[in-house]
Order: C-alpha cells, then sequence, then structure tokens
C-alpha cells in the first residue's frame, strides 16, 4: 500500500476526519475529507462525528478544533506548525493592554492562542470580521482588535468603526507590494485581482475584491472572468485550479509561501495517524474561558 492508500486505511479503522487549510501543500490537500478556510474548518469540527480530527494547519487552528470538540482527539501532524502573527501577542500583553483600556470589549482573530482568546469576548475570522462587529458591538462600545493591524484596518474602513488596534500583521501577506500588484497588472490585464484582508491596506485599496481564502473559492467560481490574480498564500493556487481547471490563476507574488502551514506532509499525517502523536492538549480552565469567544462568534456565523 502506499503513503495514501495507508492514511485512507487507517482513518476509517480509527473513525478519523482529515481537515485541511487551504494553504496546505497540494498531496494534503488531496488527502483531507474537509478543505477549508479557518471559519470554515471551525465550523466542521464542531460538528463532525469522528472520533479523532487530524488538522492539517496550523496550531491554532487544532486548538481551536478542540476547544470546540474538547472529548475528541485532535491531533496537529506537526506540532511546531505555528503562525507568526499569532505569537506576536501573549495573553499578558493583552492583559497589559486591557488593564490601560478597562472599559474596552475585546475582539481576536482567530490567528492568536488559546490563552489570548481566554482574554478575549468574542473572536473573529477574515470571513466574518465586519459582520462580527456590526453585530457584536455598539456603535459606542470601545473595542480592542488583536493581533492583525490589517485585518483591523480592512474592518474598520468597511464598518466605519474605530479600535484600539495592536501591531501585528502576516509576515507573509505583509510582504506583498503595491509593485507586486502593479507588475501583475501588467503581466495579465484581464485577470481580477483578488486578496487577503491580511494584505496592506495599499495592497488592498488596489484590488477588485477583498476576501477571506475560502470567500476566494466562491468569488471564483461564481464569476465569469477567466483569470484571476491571487493575493494570498500561495498554497490557495492548487485549491482554485482543481475547483476551476478550466480558469487560470497567477500568484500575486510567489514568495508569499507560508513555511508553517508547509510542515505537515503525507509522512507526518501518517506517523500521527499511527501513534495518534501531536495531540493538542489545553487546560481546563483556559478552554472554558476561551470556548466563550469562539461560541460567541459561531452564534453570528
Ligand atoms: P483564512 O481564514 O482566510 O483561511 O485565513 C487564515 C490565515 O491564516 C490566513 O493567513
Ligand atoms: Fe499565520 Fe500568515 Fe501563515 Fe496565515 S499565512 S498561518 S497568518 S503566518
Amino acid at each position: 500500500m502506499n503513503l495514501v492508500e495507508r492514511i485512507r486505511e487507517l482513518k476509517k479503522q480509527k473513525r478519523a476526519v482529515i481537515l485541511a487549510h487551504n494553504y496546505q501543500l497540494p498531496e494534503i490537500q488531496d488527502a483531507a475529507d474537509y478543505l477549508g478556510d479557518s471559519l470554515g474548518l471551525s465550523i466542521k469540527a464542531s460538528e463532525t462525528d469522528a472520533d479523532i480530527i487530524v488538522f492539517c494547519g496550523v496550531k491554532f487552528m487544532a486548538q481551536t478544533a478542540k476547544m470546540l470538540s474538547p472529548d475528541k482527539l485532535v491531533l496537529l501532524p506537526d506540532i511546531d506548525a505555528g503562525c507568526p502573527m499569532a505569537d506576536m501577542i501573549t495573553a499578558s500583553e493583552l492583559e497589559t493592554l486591557k488593564f490601560t483600556h478597562p472599559d474596552a470589549k475585546v475582539l481576536c482573530y482567530v490567528n492568536t492562542s488559546a490563552e489570548v482568546k481566554a482574554y478575549s469576548d468574542i473572536c473573529c475570522t477574515s470571513a466574518n470580521s465586519v459582520k462580527i462587529v456590526r453585530k457584536a458591538f455598539l456603535k459606542e462600545d470601545e473595542v480592542i482588535f488583536v493581533p492583525d493591524k490589517n485585518l483591523a484596518l480592512y474592518t474598520k474602513r468597511e464598518t466605519g468603526r474605530d479600535f484600539i488596534i495592536w501591531d501585528g500583521y502576516c509576515p507573509i501577506h505583509a510582504d506583498i507590494t503595491e509593485e507586486n500588484v502593479e507588475r501583475a497588472r501588467r503581466e495579465h490585464p484581464d485577470a481580477d485581482l483578488i486578496v487577503h484582508p491580511e494584505c496592506s491596506p495599499e495592497v488592498i485599496d488596489l484590488a477588485d475584491g477583498v476576501y477571506s481564502t475560502s470567500g476566494m473559492s466562491r468569488y471564483v467560481k461564481e464569476s465569469d472572468k477567466e483569470s484571476f490574480i491571487i493575493g494570498t498564500e500561495v498554497g490557495m493556487l492548487y485549491r482554485l485550479k482543481e475547483d476551476n481547471p478550466q480558469k487560470e490563476f497567477y500568484p500575486l507574488s510567489e514568495k508569499a509561501v507560508c513555511l508553517d502551514m508547509k510542515k505537515i506532509t503525507l509522512e507526518r499525517l501518517l506517523s500521527s495517524l499511527e501513534d495518534e502523536s501531536g495531540s493538542i492538549e489545553l487546560e481546563v480552565e483556559i478552554v472554558e474561558r476561551a470556548k466563550g469567544s469562539i461560541d460567541r462568534m459561531l452564534k453570528y456565523r
């Protein structure tokens, strides 16, 4: 049996489900039962009746799945797959910020540790930040938005609300420049440019649309256009091409590679399933507090 067949066999035997983020390596995307963005995968994790969730993504995503399914075994095939942006704020830094704004509510991007979520009132993803702000807060509410300044600025622009913004960012998306846009537009003048809200405001200003990764999928599927410039991590292009073989996709920047997202290989996926390694363990007290912020988000999904 080859690797893929062994994964399939073990998955059936152990009643496991494989959830994979849209940035995963092509072979992992192919092996997954569900492919999605952070919001879609959280919803899947909360609904599955499998005994084991193998989460092919990064740690904050697997932690979110664990919080939503505390009785299930949640495996992250490479336990070191993290998110540099999520590491840009710690729970104690957030606590200090809250101390200087005692009346403020905290909105945290899902790209945060469980500990940071435990100090937050509500969570959001790139797919629903605008909706969450409109529905969960009053206009006069003082809101701290952590950790992604670019998502915060995009949400501010869409909602007209002001936030106390943490200075975090995704190094991969923040590296995409206006020069990348200029060049891509010149090379593919007929293509639509869609970008992720983690990009800088300058890049967002030049785009035809701003979407989460699964939002990009829907946009492309429904569009009459034949070609698209994709302003996000390059793993996304594989998914788009698989779903839309007749359409053309160009990366806005070929350098937009999230190495953490590429840590999970078929070998690691198989060995995690075999020895049940990479189990996500969280302190009960943290889960109780952090889960509230995710549940509040899912109420508005
Ligand atoms: P999505 O929720 O849009 O998939 O984004 C997750 C992420 O980490 C983007 O860098
Ligand atoms: Fe984190 Fe950026 Fe990688 Fe997404 S692409 S997981 S935000 S470092």
